[in-house]
């Protein structure tokens, strides 16, 4: 398949380089920036990313370029521009001024990159470093009124460079130059489809696995069903599905999702473990150590129904991309907040090769997939859950009675989402960005409730109450990384709140958390 390398030189924007190529319908690949890939017939183009480091600076990251430069297309946008300079015999200068913010482009030389950009349009500036000079047989292509250097070129090396950010939303014709690059000057031709990377995996999971039996973990979240849907169409009955009822799932959870699976046909295995989790976690407060004790006891039931299948070589996994970022800490070392994403890590002991068919993808685009595959509107829309469950949402101790109360507060609010026509509020789908949200459910990123340890008193009727309170969570993301509290309309508020109390026995305060994260998180342990 066709693909654009992206070296990450650390930019907190990189990720958005990608997702600008991508929306071209043009696959592509963030590396670090030390893994210079070789020219070969699939590397369209090679991107070198912003960073926050300067060229000048001993640490900076460094780039062998020579044995690309000039057989692919390379563009340097921010520092990428400035290495290419520098490395190329070009001087970068510290600017006496930091240049942070708008400016306007004019283009002082005719170049493919630039090619319907309008003149003294808007693009978006963030560096301490100006290129004083550009390389011998580089050509600037356009300026701005403080950066004389703002775009060039080097014929002789088909490489093109700019100083500002064109993957940014504040440079409008952003999207203009990448696609000046991605297809004029690399010749991409937009292969990058839901259908095309559908048949694509397909083809290569066939050739892959060959006649082996595959095993699977399925929690009910989108990635491992469209994980488990891509290889069920690729091998069949080569693989087995093992979906753990953990006793920690919201109300229905499982029954319902077990259903839909197999409905779907996946050949899936279906387990009640409930009590071996609630053991593991009695007298158990420590967020972190109910995470360990739900890791273990999910790892220990996974093998011993991964043995039942006999022979099997490979374990399937849903891994996406933002794992896989996350996890190799590209684009800096990410502080371990949360022990975070599948629970306790794989069952290494098995002794099975890992197969991922989706960690290339972002979320969004295992959407997309899912779609191209039929999975249901409703498993595909579905909010991210942790997997450690309701049991992270009920702070202190888990027990089966806070478990219960937990199960319908949170089904209250959540059918509420879901029922809530917001077609007239003007919302997007927090799934599919672009598309308009009908219900508050589909505006919403998450959205959970919190059984608190505190008592409060209320009156009912003519009695005297003294339960707990929950907090609702609703918060709008595009990756978990960072988010912003949802404004529910009062009237939401309201009828749930109402709900709640007199439905709930066991609570009598309902609150909203209206915290962002940061400095929050979104769960609350
Ligand atoms: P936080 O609370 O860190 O959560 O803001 C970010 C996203 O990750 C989910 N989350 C988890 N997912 N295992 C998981 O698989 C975990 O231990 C875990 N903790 C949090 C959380 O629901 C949110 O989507």
């Amino acid at each position: 398949m066709q693909k654009i390398v992206i070296l990450d030189c650390g930019s907190q924007v990189t990720r958005l380089i990608g997702r600008r190529l991508r929306e071209l319908n043009v696959f592509c690949e963030i590396v670090p920036f030390s893994s210079v890939p070789a020219p070969e017939p699939d590397i369209k183009g090679v991107i070198i990313s912003g960073s926050p480091c300067s060229v000048r600076d001993d640490n900076a990251p460094r780039m062998a370029l020579e044995g690309l430069l000039g057989k692919v297309p390379v563009l340097g946008i921010c520092y990428g521009a400035q290495y290419l300079a520098w490395s190329l015999g070009g001087s970068v200068e510290r600017s006496a001024t930091r240049e942070y913010g708008r400016a306007f482009l004019r283009t002082v030389a005719p170049s493919p990159l630039l090619e319907g950009v309008s003149a003294e349009t808007q693009v978006w500036m963030s560096h301490g470093d100006v290129i004083s000079q550009i390389p011998d047989g580089a050509i600037t292509i356009a300026s701005t009124e403080d950066v004389r250097n703002a775009a060039y070129q080097i014929p002789g090396l088909n490489a093109y460079a700019v100083q500002f950010h064109p993957e940014v939303y504040h440079t409008p014709e952003g999207g203009t130059i990448l696609r000046n690059f991605a297809y004029g000057i690399c010749g991409c031709t937009g292969d990058w489809t839901p259908d095309s990377f559908v048949d694509s995996t397909v083809a290569s999971l066939r050739q892959t696995i060959g006649d082996d039996k595959v095993i699977l973990g399925l929690s009910g979240g989108v990635d491992s069903t469209v994980a488990a849907v891509l290889l069920d169409r690729a091998i069949g009955s080569q693989l087995t599905c093992i979906f753990v009822d953990n006793g920690l799932l919201r109300k229905n959870e499982f029954r319902d999702v077990l259903e839909s699976y197999r409905h779907m046909g996946l050949n899936v295995i279906g387990v009640d473990a409930g009590r071996d989790f609630l053991d593991a976690l009695k007298g158990v407060t420590d967020p972190e150590a109910k995470r360990k004790a739900i890791g273990r006891v999910f790892v220990e039931t996974f093998e011993k129904y991964a043995r039942s299948v006999g022979g099997a070589r490979w374990l399937a996994q849903g891994t996406i991309y933002p794992d896989v970022i996350e996890s190799a800490g590209v684009g800096g070392a990410a502080a371990k907040i949360k022990s975070h994403h599948n629970v306790g890590g794989l069952p290494e002991t098995l002794g099975l090769k890992i197969v991922e068919p989706l960690r290339m993808l972002f979320k969004d685009e295992v959407r997309r997939v899912g779609r191209a595959l039929g999975i249901s509107e409703n498993l595909i829309n579905r909010h991210p859950f942790p997997g450690p469950s309701l049991a992270i949402r009920i702070i202190g101790e888990v027990s089966e009675d806070k478990l219960a109360i937990l199960r319908e507060a949170d089904d209250i609010f959540i059918r509420s989402l879901r029922e809530y026509d917001c077609s007239g509020m003007n919302l997007q789908s927090a799934a599919e960005p672009g598309i308009p949200a009908r219900t508050l459910y589909d505006a919403i990123w998450q959205a959970g409730v919190v059984l608190l340890p505190i008592r409060s008193i209320g009156v009912m009727g003519d009695e005297r109450t003294y339960e707990h309170p929950v907090a609702l969570r609703a918060v709008v993301s595009t990756d978990g990384m960072t988010a912003d509290w949802f404004p529910l309309p009062y009237d939401f508020m309201a009828a749930v709140s109402n709900r709640i109390i007199n439905n709930v026995r066991g609570v009598n305060r309902v609150l909203y958390d209206i915290s962002s994260k940061p400095p929050a998180t979104i769960e609350w342990e």
